[in-house]
């Protein structure tokens, strides 16, 4: 049964039991009243007719007693029959008024009035009340509240179903729709969305469908990013590798000196080479170690100002090559809760960044600015560049494994990375209890802001 059909049927199924209990506490309700104005009417009858009988004993009128039970009769039509007898000095003279009809529900009552002036005087008059006649208007108003009920319910009725009908189908229309959508990322379209704007519960099942169909896209992303990074930084450090060894064997062989020098050229080339590997493998240990929450910093009292110098004072020969210098702008020494390792890999990492895409005209710079924040001291550290920046779109996925700007292959000279270096940093500065942030625009620069907590 489909979602529409089953919304439709239970909505009609609820109406249907609520009018049910709706009309027979309703029913009920008419019956007691209509039982009381019965038993008033019974009682308002029986009363005229001991009236009647009084009167007649005082006017000593049996015929006045029989006229006025037949105007009862008119006026009170569940009043059937009548049978009178009157008794005077030991002697019986009956009456009748009427018979009872043959098939009614007719429950007979007794009147006894004694002369209060003479003893021996006395009318006894017994009655019939036709039941039916008496309940009659009870009955009436029953069949009519009835009517009303069945009116009022088929009314909600048809108004239900029609809105029923409304909800269901913009229901079933969203459902067939995700369906779809999930149809389509299941075939591999991945990043596939679907626009729809609620509050309610389908609105947010949307909303996450289109994240994970989102997160889907990033991920399978991520993993062909993987598998050519993988494959691009394995085979150029090896092929190379593989090239300079007969090249090396073939000078070695030879007397010649300037031969010799070719060879230790060679033999550098290479160990940069196995340094590249070296760091491409010690990267993807490290999102191994992220991936899996097992990337542990110890964190000790640490002079920071020492470790900046030092790495600036590695990538002093590769920048003066660029063209470029790593100016040095820290603001004192503040000690920081530090792993002295992991925060100089995040230092390397940004320089690097910073190196890899500033032309020889432009700046790097590494700066830190003391706050207080969370009830403690913090220590922001900003490493920035005056290069060519990075357009929005790169900037918002910047910190995710494997993902590189158009910045990369447009206009970075020699190896290109991996996209593992800023994700590394995050981990790092967050295991640190710090946070990282960045700001950039095309041809503006670049600034990495990352925080360490100072050591009180
Ligand atoms: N200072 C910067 N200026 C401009 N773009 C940057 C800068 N730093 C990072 N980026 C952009 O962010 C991307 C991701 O940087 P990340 O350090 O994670 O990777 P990578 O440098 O490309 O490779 P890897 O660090 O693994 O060798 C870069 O590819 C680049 O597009
Ligand atoms: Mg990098």
């Amino acid at each position: 049964m489909t979602i529409r059909a089953k919304l439709i049927v239970q909505t009609v199924l609820l109406q249907i039991a609520s009018l049910l209990l709706l009309s027979y506490g309703s029913i009920l309700v008419e019956r007691q009243l209509g039982e009381k104005q019965s038993q008033r009417a019974e009682g308002l009858l029986k009363e005229a007719v001991a009236h009647a009988a009084t009167d007649a004993l005082i006017q000593r009128d049996q015929v006045q007693l029989l006229s006025y039970l037949n105007f009862l009769k008119v006026q009170y039509p569940a009043l059937s029959y009548a049978h009178v007898v009157w008794r005077r000095g030991g002697k019986t003279f009956p009456q009748e008024l009427g018979e009872p009809e043959t098939g009614a529900r007719v429950l007979e009552d007794r009147v006894f009035v004694p002369d209060p002036s003479q003893a021996d005087r006395s009318v006894e008059i017994s009655f019939g009340v036709d039941q039916d006649v008496l309940r009659s208007p009870m009955r009436e108003s029953e069949h009519r509240m009835i009517r009303v009920l069945l009116m009022v319910g088929a009314v909600t009725a048809l108004v239900g179903l029609a809105l029923a009908a409304l909800v269901a189908g913009s229901l079933a229309s969203t459902l067939g729709a995700l369906g779809v959508m999930a149809g389509q990322i299941s075939e591999g379209r991945l990043g596939v969305r679907l626009e729809w704007e609620s509050d309610d519960e389908v609105g947010k099942l949307v909303r996450v469908f289109n994240v994970m169909s989102e997160r889907l896209a990033e991920l399978d992303l991520a993993k062909k990013n993987f598998v050519s990074s993988v494959t691009h930084e394995l085979r150029s450090p090896l092929g190379a590798v593989e090239s300079f060894v007969p090249l090396i064997r073939e000078k070695l062989a030879s007397p010649d000196t300037a031969a010799q020098a070719t060879a230790r050229e060679y033999l550098d080339r290479i160990q940069v080479n196995v340094q590249r590997l070296n760091r491409f493998i010690t990267d993807l240990l490290d999102v191994a170690k992220i991936e899996q929450g097992k990337m542990e910093c110890v964190l000790r009292p640490v002079e920071f100002a020492p470790v900046v110098s030092e790495v600036i004072q590695f990538f002093e020969p590769k920048a003066r090559a660029q063209g470029l210098q790593v100016e040095n702008r820290v603001d004192g020494a503040p000690l920081v809760l530090a792993d002295t390792d992991r925060v100089r890999q995040v230092l390397v990492n940004l320089i690097a960044n910073a190196l890899k895409f500033t032309p020889a005209s432009g700046r790097v710079w590494i700066s830190t600015e003391q706050v207080r924040e969370r009830g403690r001291r913090w220590l922001y550290i900003t490493v920035g560049d005056s290069g060519r920046g990075m357009e929005a779109s790169d900037l918002a996925r910047l910190f995710k494994p494997f993902s590189q700007g158009r910045n990369v292959s447009e206009g970075v000279a020699g190896p290109k990375g991996t996209g593992l270096g800023l994700y590394i940093v995050k981990a790092i500065v967050e295991q640190h209890g710090g946070r990282v942030e960045a700001a950039s625009a095309p041809g503006q620069g670049t600034r990495i802001t990352f925080s360490l907590q100072a050591a009180e």
